[in-house]
């Protein structure tokens, strides 16, 4: 679970008092990212899903092992273009302004993901060129997309229907296909698969019947690759996705996120206190949910480590309930879970932090000191 390197590190940071700390382990993202790369190829392309963790040390780690970053903002890309200039970009989210539009088309971006006519309508008025991919939230059939079936997301039929058109009097706006993101947290290959199965073959009819012109069709099937929290050892199954991939002809592309960065960052912080409370025990830790939001987020416990550091102290057996320094009842980063001679001082390494972790917490809460930042090459 946790490397020898980072394990090192977290020791490190302890004594030079810098915790909290977030580690990356850079070696172990590029090793995953080749393998992810090497069981899609001849299948599938692989664009990174920036939101997910947009530091500049991360991006520049994963550019020689995707093919390309999705952005969901004006901020992602600039970033991404200054970090890995060259690489292809796909600009997908809601509510795109008009300065985001105009600088995805200055240099044009390899990919404009439209989400409305009306996006669509304000793209073609700009006047310039551009590769889009219409985002599609169709009825398919099955469970799995009633979540996406129940957002703003992407058009519906009536709202691709809407854009052709609008299409066809704008030549300089060129459909290459379609894109969707239909599902969340799926951590079976299989299901994936299925889903990328019911997605061709709604959408490669759908663009021979309306789009009768586009040769070599692209689909992005999204992201949404689970990332088991119960256990960071458990993987989604690349290779056997990739096999279980329709082949269709068509040029498929996926943008994970989660599923590519999770498992490389770990947050290191100490306890600061043990107590009982109501009969209930509770570690007091450094830092809290305002550094690493995923686990309030998701409703999820953080799995950790303990590295014992303590001289003497008060110690916690049995059930407690890891919380951080934050002054509400919400600051929980695990609920009753095992400890066995917890003691202030122990540091705690929170696993599976290198995705949707600092960049999606409320930093200023409370104004505590932000953590610092490791990255392990
Ligand atoms: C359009 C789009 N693509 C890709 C992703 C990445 O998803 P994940 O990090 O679950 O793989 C998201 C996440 O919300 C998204 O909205």
């Amino acid at each position: 679970m946790m490397t020898e390197p980072v394990r090192a590190e977290a020791l490190r940071v302890a004594g030079s008092g810098d915790l909290p700390a977030y580690v990356y382990d850079l070696r172990g993202l590029r090793e995953h990212a080749a393998a992810v790369r090497a069981a899609l190829a001849g299948t599938a392309e692989i664009y990174y899903a920036v939101k997910a963790n947009p530091a500049a040390g991360i991006l520049r780690a994963l550019a020689p092992y995707v093919d390309g970053f999705e952005v969901a903002s004006g901020g992602e890309l600039a970033r991404v273009r200054e970090v890995a200039p060259g690489l292809p970009v796909a600009f997908s989210g809601p509510g795109k302004t008009d300065a985001e539009l105009a600088q995805a088309l200055s240099p044009p971006v390899h990919r404009l993901h439209v989400e409305s006519p009306r996006e669509l309508a304000r793209l073609i008025a700009l006047g310039a060129p551009a590769d889009v991919l219409l985002r599609a939230n169709p009825e398919l059939p099955g469970e799995d997309t009633r979540q996406a079936a129940a957002s703003p997301f992407g058009m519906d039929q009536d709202g691709l229907a809407a854009c052709l058109p609008l299409l066809a009097r704008a030549p300089h706006v060129r459909v290459r296909g379609l894109h969707t993101h239909l599902t969340w947290a799926q951590h079976d290959a299989a299901a994936m698969a299925d889903l990328a199965r019911r997605v061709t073959s709604w959408a490669l009819p759908w663009l021979r019947d309306h789009l009768p012109a586009l040769d070599g069709p692209e689909l992005d099937l999204g992201g949404g690759m689970g990332v088991d929290y119960r256990d960071p050892e458990l993987r989604f199954d690349w290779k056997a996705y990739a096999a279980a991939l329709p082949a269709t002809g068509a040029r498929l592309r996926v943008e994970p996120g989660r599923s590519l960065t999770a498992y490389h960052g770990w947050y290191v912080t100490d306890v600061l206190d043990v107590k009982q409370n109501h009969g209930r025990g509770y570690a007091v830790l450094r830092g809290g949910t305002h550094h690493l939001r995923t686990p309030v987020a998701r409703g999820h416990d953080q799995p950790f480590t303990v590295l014992r550091r303590a001289g003497g102290g008060p110690a916690l057996d049995g059930p407690a309930t890891l919380v951080g320094q934050l002054c509400t009842p919400r600051d929980v980063f695990a609920r009753d879970v095992p400890v066995s001679g917890l003691r202030p001082g122990d540091l705690v390494v929170f696993a599976l932090a290198g995705a949707y972790a600092w960049n999606l917490s409320h930093h200023e809460f409370l104004m505590h000191p932000p953590p610092c930042f490791r990255y392990l090459d």
